[in-house]
């Protein structure tokens, strides 16, 4: 079998466990896996821009003793249309495992049914999954251990039919959390999403809650994300996307409406004074840059349970 990670439910609560626990375990110790010595080849491919995503898997992938191959799309065949299925067959024959950032889910799916390999969301339009392993080690690092997650109240305000609303309401959810999003009423999550979500907080112990109300969502909170209110692929609604958010801020004000001791996380890229101010981003209670340093170990962990738990035949 091969396991893949498309979306954040890929991995039951226990192995998200595991690899939240190996993130953290690998940020002491770089070099305990090496599931990729040989090296062999992993495909990093993007149809969208990246800084982090980019950096962390090329990293990622050398400190396993891997070789990255990092892709843009345009600049290979895929960009002229040869097709999902036929670039899966032949990436499968070389590589060791294919890590993809694109646009639609259906074409990672896709992508993961001829790959023979595991196939790893660097980000879709509906998921960030990569992202929510990285913000949960974040997080349970700076508060002590993987077990002080569940119970903790995480909300997440601004565009809330975004990857990242989505990724939250799932993978917040497996961690056994209780998980909000604050988002205006034509900005929801999609409802297959959150009703998957409710499912899997009412099996651990957490719960789901939707408002469009931005005081509702983050009062007693104790972790508050957000992300920008245009992702990729938004940009032509730049304009009336940023009259509709204006209220769904992180600013000092949502931090006094939260749990005393509350931490702030952002993907990043940040637009200052838009989503999040200047004053919180940097502020005390601020855990971005530890967050976006997870992207590394989280990745990592993750490439290793993956290629632990497939059975690739060649
Ligand atoms: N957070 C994140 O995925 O950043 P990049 O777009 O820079 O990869
Ligand atoms: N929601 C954002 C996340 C960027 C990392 C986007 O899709 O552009």
């Amino acid at each position: 079998m091969i396991r893949h990670f498309l979306r954040d439910d890929d991995l039951t609560a226990a192995e998200q466990r595991e690899v939240l626990e190996l993130a953290l375990a690998m940020r002491k110790d770089r070099f305990i896996k090496r599931p990729f010595e040989g090296p062999q080849g992993v495909a990093i491919i993007f149809d969208k821009p990246s800084t982090r995503t980019r950096v962390s898997f090329a990293t990622g992938v050398a400190e396993l003793g891997g070789y990255p191959l990092v892709i843009d799309s345009q600049g290979s065949q895929m960009g002229r249309g040869e097709s999902v299925a036929d670039t899966a067959r032949v990436l499968g024959r070389q590589v060791s495992a294919i890590v993809w950032r694109t646009f639609g889910q259906e074409k990672i799916e896709e992508m993961a049914e001829y790959a023979g390999v595991p196939v790893v969301n660097a980000l879709t339009d509906e998921f960030h999954p990569c992202q929510i392993l990285a913000d949960l080690a974040a997080i349970a690092d700076a508060r002590g251990g993987v077990d002080k997650l569940a119970g903790l109240t995480l909300t997440y305000v601004g565009d809330g039919a975004n990857n990242m609303a989505h990724s939250y309401l799932l993978g917040g959810a497996l961690a056994g959390m209780h998980v909000r999003v604050g988002a205006p009423a034509d900005y929801m999550p999609d409802e297959r999403v959150v009703l998957d979500a409710k499912r899997l907080a009412a099996e651990h112990g957490g719960s789901v809650q939707v408002t469009t109300d931005h005081d509702d969502a983050v009062r007693g909170a104790d972790i508050i994300a957000t992300d920008t209110w245009i992702s990729m692929g938004d940009e032509e609604q730049a304009g009336e996307r940023h009259g509709r958010f204006e209220q769904y801020q992180v600013n000092e004000r949502s931090l006094e409406l939260a749990a005393p001791g509350a931490q702030v996380i952002h993907c990043l890229p940040a637009y200052r004074g838009k989503e999040i101010t200047t004053e919180v981003l940097d502020g005390p209670q601020s855990i971005v840059w530890l967050e976006a340093e997870y992207r590394l170990h989280a990745q990592k962990a993750l490439l290793a349970w993956l290629m632990e738990h497939s059975e690739i035949e060649r």
